[in-house]
């Protein structure tokens, strides 16, 4: 076991883990923020999907003795209140069905927004196509990025 300093939705952590232990595990069983999902264990589907300072990635994969001084941001902390204007879109759309790749398609596209605050249909495709939903859920994800995006009123 080894101590590692997380900061994680703005809060500094000590955790005593197994340098191999996946950063998700760590935060859903260590740090019980039970938001980021756990879909497929091989960073084939995005549930598990969190921000490392800002960037994308999949928690499944990412031993937390690869985190270092980068901060964590989990769906739990990707808005003081809950109305980032992705989470804002996607209630008003109704996006989610069962719910489950919800969180990781937020954080994929909370990333990708940060980056490209206008991108054009092909480029949210591109974005949102490592993130899976067996709901069928893609054409409101789809909408409802354009909609925190202010591109769209529908
Ligand atoms: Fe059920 Fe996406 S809403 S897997």
């Amino acid at each position: 076991m080894t101590q590692y300093r997380l900061q994680v939705n703005s809060r500094a952590h000590t955790v005593d883990v197994d340098a191999s232990m996946p950063l998700l595990w760590v935060l859903r069983d260590v740090l019980e923020l039970t938001g980021t999902k756990y879909g497929c264990g091989m960073a084939q589907c995005g549930a598990c999907t969190v921000h490392l300072d800002g960037k994308a990635v999949r928690s499944c994969v990412t031993p937390v003795s690869a985190v270092g001084s980068q901060s964590v941001t989990t769906i739990e902390g990707l808005s003081p209140d809950g109305r980032h204007p992705l989470q804002l879109a996607w209630q008003e759309l109704d996006v989610p069905q069962c719910g489950y790749c919800q969180a990781g398609q937020i954080m994929t596209a909370a990333a990708f927004l940060a980056q490209q605050a206008a991108p054009s249909d092909d480029a949210i495709t591109q974005a949102m196509s490592g993130n899976l939903c067996r709901c069928g859920t893609y054409s409101r994800i789809h909408r409802a990025i354009k909609r925190a995006a202010g591109m769209s009123q529908s």
